[in-house]
């Protein structure tokens, strides 16, 4: 393949002649934007969807034929989600093989070496398409501060049942329960999310730690890890800290009780018998699903709250009150508000406060959310 640099073409559109991207036009989009602004600023991560870019616009017809492929795989997707799936299973697919992956795909041939492998070998070209049906998972520790916060403000001092649906691996509320620190945040919240006493604040946890896939299987951790990191963090041994860390929230975890099961079934509320929680999470969870289950998750979590129980999601949404589920799922997800705190509860008529906004999923910065005055007015004072 002999790409020439995608940033000489003015209209990547006209130049690749989108229609025969068959309706994967959003998805390059997407690649395009991210190519320039990976998620975590990872360098391996920009060059593979540079590479991807750069390919398409050149007319290479396997490519496109990929990327056509990808979204037939998932149409039920929203393109960001489905850029950020694809390249989980790629990264599933090359830590597997152990070449050294992801030492050196910081460069365009490495990543043509591997779209060549893919696009010649039917067996690893289907495996590739069959791993795009599981939606990506991961626990992500630091996703857990914002609730926490949450929590202790709302109920402080008092002991509290937690429904988290979408838990991944559920180390999240776990990890709380053992008291586990918290990495370091840039708070430009004023001190709200920066709090030295909300572990003194937190009170007993009853947990229900909800999800599709048993966060113990075999096949749940290997994709597990494959989504969890970025290359950037598996260069600088972050997985092994974090392997440390799930090891002492196993040895900690007392009393938990998981539910495998679909939130979005009609179902699903009825497995918590007459049991009502004060809160229930979900987070980075919905961006996975399409919008009318996205409403059907969020109406299940209401039937399983106590009268004056609250919903937290935090997730790559904007809210958006036209749409049914109340978000908006097209906003870029790095950067300041790319990844949102919301409340909702009776008091909020079921529509999204929006709280906390963080400059990702790593949540690393955070800042108040264009409706945080009016929740500390409605809630706090
Ligand atoms: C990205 S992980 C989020 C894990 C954790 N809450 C966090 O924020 O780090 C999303 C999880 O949602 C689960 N999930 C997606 N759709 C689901 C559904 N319909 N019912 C139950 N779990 C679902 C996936 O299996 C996955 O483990």
């Amino acid at each position: 393949m002999d790409y020439r640099v995608a940033q000489d073409c003015q209209d990547i559109a006209e130049k690749c002649r989108l229609d025969r991207l068959n309706g994967a036009a959003k998805l390059l989009e997407v690649i395009d934007v991210q190519a320039g602004s990976p998620p975590g600023k990872d360098p391996v991560i920009g060059t593979f969807y540079r590479t991807i870019s750069d390919a398409v616009v050149c007319g290479d017809e396997s490519v496109i034929k990929l990327l056509g492929d990808v979204v037939a795989q998932r149409p039920d997707l929203p393109p960001a989600s489905l850029a950020n799936l694809m390249f989980r299973a790629v990264q599933s697919q090359l830590l597997f093989t152990k070449d050294g992956y992801p030492h050196g795909y910081e460069t365009k041939r490495k990543w043509k070496e591997y779209i060549m492998k893919l696009t010649d070998d039917v067996s690893f070209y289907s495996e590739l398409l069959a791993t795009l049906e599981r939606n990506t998972t991961t626990t992500k520790y630091q996703r857990y501060l914002p609730p926490l916060s949450l929590i202790t403000t709302l109920c402080p001092y008092k002991d509290v049942s937690v429904a988290d649906l979408g838990c991944g691996g559920d180390l999240g509320f776990p990890g709380i329960i053992i008291r586990e620190s918290f990495a370091e945040f840039t708070d430009n919240t004023g001190g709200f999310v920066t709090d030295a006493t909300r572990f003194e604040k937190l009170g007993r946890i009853q947990l229900y730690a909800v999800d599709k896939e048993h966060p113990l299987s075999d096949v749940a951790i290997s994709w597990r890890f494959a989504c969890s990191y970025y290359p950037s963090e598996i260069i600088d041994g972050e997985d092994r800290r974090e392997k440390e860390f799930e090891a002492r929230i196993r040895v900690g975890k007392v009393g938990q009780r998981f539910i495998q099961a679909d939130i979005t079934e009609p179902s699903f509320p009825a497995l918590f018998g007459d049991k009502r929680v004060d809160f229930v999470t979900i987070l980075t969870t919905l961006y996975q699903l399409p919008d009318s289950l996205k409403v059907k998750a969020i109406s299940n979590a209401k039937k399983l709250l106590e009268d004056d129980g609250t919903i937290i999601v935090q997730d790559f949404f904007s809210k958006d009150p036209k749409n049914p589920s109340g978000f908006d799922t097209n906003i870029n997800w790095s950067g300041p508000n790319s990844y949102n705190t919301f409340v909702l509860s009776s008091h909020t008529r079921w529509m999204p406060l929006h709280v906390l906004g963080w400059n990702g999923g790593r949540c690393t910065e955070v800042w108040k959310g264009e409706d945080f005055d009016e929740f500390i007015s409605k809630f706090v004072s």
